[in-house]
């Protein structure tokens, strides 16, 4: 069986005192949880949340790394930067950085590899726009860029990573995927999966859905069959709202 894994995404929101206020309500809000509780925030928040999560069960993440592990890359924080201070996940491929800091599938490629090699568990995120959802597109967009990004890894690497899925279209917009659509296309990666490696590692990798997740629908669409929880915005910077999401189970 595999896990619930719920992740929010703070993306460029939150300073460090509204982190370390953040963790101090949210924390015993999910305290009880057997779902995998981890929170992705900004680089300045990094440390502070890391120290304030100490002895609760909730992880930590950032948003981004560079894929080279040093040198003259200004403003750019590296895998082992991230790792040297316990950060445990990172989010790579997020569609906002395809779409406003050039993210490639080649990059996205050379940041999961560089996360790995320090042991940074990467979570990949996959989706199509709404254009290529009109067109039919989905399943060859989102496939063909899971192909990408995992060429070159093995099946130890795979056993290590998050995908997940989340629908440019249903980020941000209050619209989310329905939850047949949701588990349409994740079951479609899981098929992908399953042909470039095999039918054990497409049956335990952890695929998450992402857009518009909000307590009133995280129940009905992580009770779905393929999917393994959320990547959650908006709804992650309220502690009370992201408890609820975590506990959609209660
Ligand atoms: P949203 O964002 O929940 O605010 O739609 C999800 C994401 O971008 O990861």
């Amino acid at each position: 069986m595999r896990k619930k894994v719920i992740a929010g995404n703070w993306k460029m929101n939150m300073l460090p005192n509204e982190t370390i206020n953040f963790i101090e309500q949210f924390a015993p809000l999910v305290k009880d949880t057997k779902n995998e509780v981890i929170l992705c925030v900004p680089f300045t928040d990094l440390f502070y949340a890391l120290l304030h999560v100490q002895g609760t069960n909730i992880k930590i993440g950032a948003q981004n790394m560079h894929w080279e592990e040093k040198g003259a890359y200004t403003g750019e924080v590296s895998a082992q930067m991230l790792k040297s201070i316990g950060t445990e996940y990172v989010i790579i491929g997020h569609s906002e950085r395809r779409q406003y800091f050039a993210e490639t599938d080649e990059t996205v490629n050379k940041k999961i590899k560089s996360a790995l090699a320090v042991g940074l568990k990467p979570i990949v995120c996959v989706g199509e726009t709404l254009e290529q959802r009109e067109n039919g597109k989905t399943e060859e967009i989102v496939t063909n860029q899971v192909e990408k990004a995992f060429e070159g890894l093995n099946l130890e690497d795979l056993s290590k990573i998050i995908i997940a899925y989340e629908p440019i279209w249903a980020i941000g917009t209050g619209k989310t995927a329905t939850k047949e659509e949701a588990n349409e296309t994740i079951a479609q990666i899981r098929k992908k999966i399953a042909k470039m490696y095999s039918q054990k590692e497409a049956d335990e990798i952890i695929i998450q859905y992402g857009g518009s997740v909000k307590a009133s629908n995280a129940k009905e669409l992580f009770e779905m069959s393929d999917i393994d929880g959320g990547l959650v915005g908006g709804a992650s910077l309220k502690p009370d709202e992201f408890s609820k999401i975590v506990n959609f189970d209660k």
